[in-house]
């Protein structure tokens, strides 16, 4: 489709800076989140001295590796407000996203967090092509998820019309975009095609949809899946990309002219690429590790945040900033499904709050049409085998499927067992989760 190149005048002087400058600005506003984080989050201090670092230590932007790195067990550990650099009054909003086990991670943002945070996106919606003016239909979740309030804040800033639809309601999404004519929709790839199928039953073709752009994240999505939400949609489908630990969307987002994987905005984000297994800084280009340091959040800073995400960094193309390119995998076990983070211990959690279950149990992902099915099989205990009849079962079923949905918020199938019905596995980790949505391409 390729439409709204940008126009001169359309770019931020930064976007269009020297490496040179991009660095300066680097290490000035690195040093600053070192020290804020240094005097106002102890663990961060702790941390810092027992490895005999310190803030005044950073001299150029490679001094960084000298530095502790933040996990997600660290959020999870200083659960709920223990990593906040500012008192909490000064907090504007929370959001949180998934941990482990039961506490998920919870991150804050000032009020001029939350400035830059709209900047960044209304910057990323630019890059997509989008412009003031333009009607934006945002069906990422709102709530606790950083998508769907992260997209609005920007869309507004950018001076769009919001369409605060967020998600579900497919025919309500499809009924909606008919009668008010959107110009953009930013939504996850694979609830877009749930969007698209819905056109494609009501008989409306592509290019009678009022829609030119896509703005997809919160999930991996390959090049064939682009191909698909183009032709389906009659669309540019944009990356996005982001993570609620670092801010939420708008971390770095692509081009609509080069279409050639998600720009970092580097005068925000520090980013580097490690060995998982040796946490040594990699050069441009090879695989490894995500990190992100933030260099303007006030609220909730990060130095060294291991992504899990595993990918490259690119060189520029479309602005003075680098790429990354498509996420290949993630050194976790962390699932997405339909967008949704979720862990496996999760749902272990959840079968083990029953005591008639035993704590063996499968995740089965696969894709029957374009969103992700989950089922969870899960067995009684020895003793109850035989003696429940298939009703009760199903009652047993019925309250896992509750309980997994109110707290991981994923809809699952959930299928009880005889015991023993599900493989043992005699030596090594047990295979909790079978994978069986195609690979992306
Ligand atoms: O998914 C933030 C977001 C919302 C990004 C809307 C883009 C659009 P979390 O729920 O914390 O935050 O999940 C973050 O999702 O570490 C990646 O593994 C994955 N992810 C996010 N965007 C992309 C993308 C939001 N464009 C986790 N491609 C990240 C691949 C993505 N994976």
């Amino acid at each position: 489709m390729t439409c709204r190149q940008p126009q001169p005048g359309d770019l931020e002087a930064i976007e269009l800076a020297t490496r040179d400058e991009i660095s300066a600005l680097q290490l000035q506003r690195l040093q600053w989140t070192l020290t804020h984080s240094y005097n106002n989050v102890a663990s961060f201090k702790q941390k810092c001295d027992s490895k005999g670092v310190h803030p005044s230590d950073l001299k150029t932007l490679t001094d960084l590796a000298k530095f502790p790195f933040t996990t997600k067990t660290d959020l999870r550990d200083n659960y709920p407000f223990g990593l906040f650099a500012v008192p909490r009054e000064q907090v504007a909003r929370v959001h949180a996203s998934s941990g482990t086990t039961g506490k998920s991670i919870v991150v804050g943002y000032t009020l001029k967090d939350i400035d830059h945070w709209a900047n960044l996106v209304a910057r990323s919606i630019r890059a997509a092509g989008g412009r003031k003016g333009d009607m934006v239909h945002v069906a990422y979740g709102y709530g606790m998820f950083t998508g769907g309030l992260g997209a609005h804040y920007g869309a507004e800033r950018l001076g769009c019309t919001v369409v605060p639809m967020s998600g579900g309601q497919t025919e309500k999404q499809v009924q909606q975009i008919v009668d008010f004519r959107p110009d953009i929709i930013m939504v996850t790839p694979s609830y877009s095609l749930v969007i698209a199928e819905e056109f494609e039953r009501l008989g409306i073709a592509p290019q009678d949809i009022s829609l030119k752009v896509g703005i997809f994240g919160a999930e991996p999505w390959g090049e064939g899946m682009r191909r698909e939400i183009e032709a389906k949609l009659g669309i540019d489908a944009i990356d996005i990309y982001g993570l609620t630990e670092v801010m939420g969307p708008g971390v770095a987002s692509e081009c609509i002219e080069s279409k050639d994987g998600p720009v970092i905005w580097e005068d925000h984000f520090y980013p580097e690429i490690i060995d998982p297994e040796t946490g040594e800084v990699l050069p441009d280009g090879a695989d490894g590790e995500l990190v992100f340091t933030s260099l303007t959040k006030e609220a909730f800073p990060v130095v060294r945040y291991r992504t899990r995400d595993l990918t490259r960094l690119l060189p520029p193309t479309s602005r003075a900033f680098r790429r990354m390119g498509k996420i290949t995998g993630r050194t976790d076990d962390m699932l997405i499904v339909r967008g949704v983070n979720m862990f496996p211990t999760q749902i272990e959690e959840q079968i083990l709050r029953d005591k008639r279950l035993s704590g063996n149990y499968q995740v089965l992902l696969s894709r029957s049409s374009h969103l992700d099915d989950v089922e969870v099989r899960c067995e009684v205990q020895r003793e109850l085998s035989g003696k429940l009849t298939r009703s009760e079962m199903d009652a047993i079923a019925k309250e896992l499927q509750h309980h997994i949905k109110t707290n991981i918020g994923v809809s699952t199938q959930v299928n009880v067992m005889a015991f023993d019905s599900i493989p043992r596995t005699l030596t090594g980790k047990a295979k909790r989760v079978i994978d069986e949505r195609p690979k992306l391409v």
